[in-house]
């Protein structure tokens, strides 16, 4: 059950709508923790299909297992997916097109924070390629039967650390100078960015793509840092837990008001103030065309 008392305000910004999602299939990207498992809870709650992906089927059948005895929707599938491998991607996505008819809702949620250097199997640099790469190659391959299933939704988790970002074409990979937060900093501006032209492209089909910042949520995030490990137990009480993170997303996932609303920035389900560089088309649009030519796709 979610609590709502370790920050007050949270009462006023959570997500009140009431709309069932019966005959909705919804992908979540991470749901196996955190603020992913919360927004699988409540879509599951709605009566909505839910497909788990997760790159750890032990974790993400627990927590499966743990939503639908609570929800007791049986409808709570996990699939295998790691957003740092696109031949994992690739696979992910042609079983999901095999075995699914329909696709209404995206939820791009999964993300890495603070990692030491490192790449992923394709050689992304490791936050470039989990946050923002990993979920491009993903909404390329399922748009079509989110087109076909419209009115349908694409969310993307982003954070309000996009405002310490920068697109360093010069340097995409971190291979000259890394600094981990930065890093992570820079895959949400990319999240933000990704979102803006999407939304640009997306005109007209009733698919709509919108982007938020959960909060600062007292999740696994950090755990790659030892000191942030401690100073988010430290100040865990004035942290959201998972459950309050997730309103936004289910916010961004299920408000009727927001049926023709694309391309926003929301936090504490309201719209909130993206950075400028989160406003640059033209970055927007050569970051698409370079995340295109790493990825080997076509996506006019
Ligand atoms: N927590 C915050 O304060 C905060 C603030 C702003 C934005 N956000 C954003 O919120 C989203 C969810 O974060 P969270 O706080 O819930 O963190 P979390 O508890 O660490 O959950 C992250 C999820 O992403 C999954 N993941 C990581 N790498 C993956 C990969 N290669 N392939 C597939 N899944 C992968 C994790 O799976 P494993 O468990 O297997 O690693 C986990 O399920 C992220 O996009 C994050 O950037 C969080």
């Amino acid at each position: 059950m979610c609590c709502f008392w370790s920050i007050g305000i949270v009462l006023k910004e959570y997500s009140k709508s009431t709309a069932r999602l019966e005959g909705k299939v919804v992908i979540v990207t991470g749901a196996n923790t955190g603020i992913g498992k919360e927004t699988a809870r409540d879509l599951a709650q709605r009566g909505a299909r839910v497909i788990i992906a997760c790159r750890d089927i032990a974790k993400a059948e627990a927590a499966a297992s743990e939503i639908r005895a609570e929800t007791g929707n049986q409808q709570v599938i996990v699939r295998k997916l790691d957003l740092a491998d696109t031949k994992s991607i690739r696979e992910f996505a042609e079983k999901f097109l095999a075995e699914e008819k329909e696709l209404h809702i995206l939820i791009n949620n999964a993300g890495v924070m603070l990692c030491p250097y490192s790449k992923t199997a394709d050689g992304f640099e490791m936050h470039l390629g989990v946050n923002h790469l990993g979920h491009f190659l993903l909404t390329f391959l399922l748009l079509e039967r989110l087109k076909q299933c419209a009115p349908a939704r694409i969310v993307n988790v982003s954070s309000l650390a996009h405002h310490g970002g920068r697109i360093r074409f010069h340097d995409l990979h971190g291979e000259k100078s890394y600094n981990r937060g930065l890093a992570y900093c820079h895959s949400k501006l990319a999240n933000v960015l990704f979102t803006r032209e999407l939304a640009r492209r997306l005109q007209g089909t009733k698919v709509t793509a919108n982007v938020l910042h959960p909060g600062s949520v007292y999740s696994e995030l950090v755990r790659h840092s030892f000191v942030m490990t401690w100073l988010w137990k430290i100040f865990s009480f004035f942290l959201k837990t998972p459950c309050e993170g997730a309103q936004t997303s289910i916010y961004c996932a299920v408000a009727e008001e927001l049926d023709s609303v694309t391309g926003q920035y929301f936090s504490d389900c309201q719209p909130a103030y993206v950075s400028p560089r989160g406003r640059d088309d033209e970055t927007a649009k050569k970051l698409w065309s370079v995340s295109c030519e790493l990825l080997g796709i076509q996506w006019d």
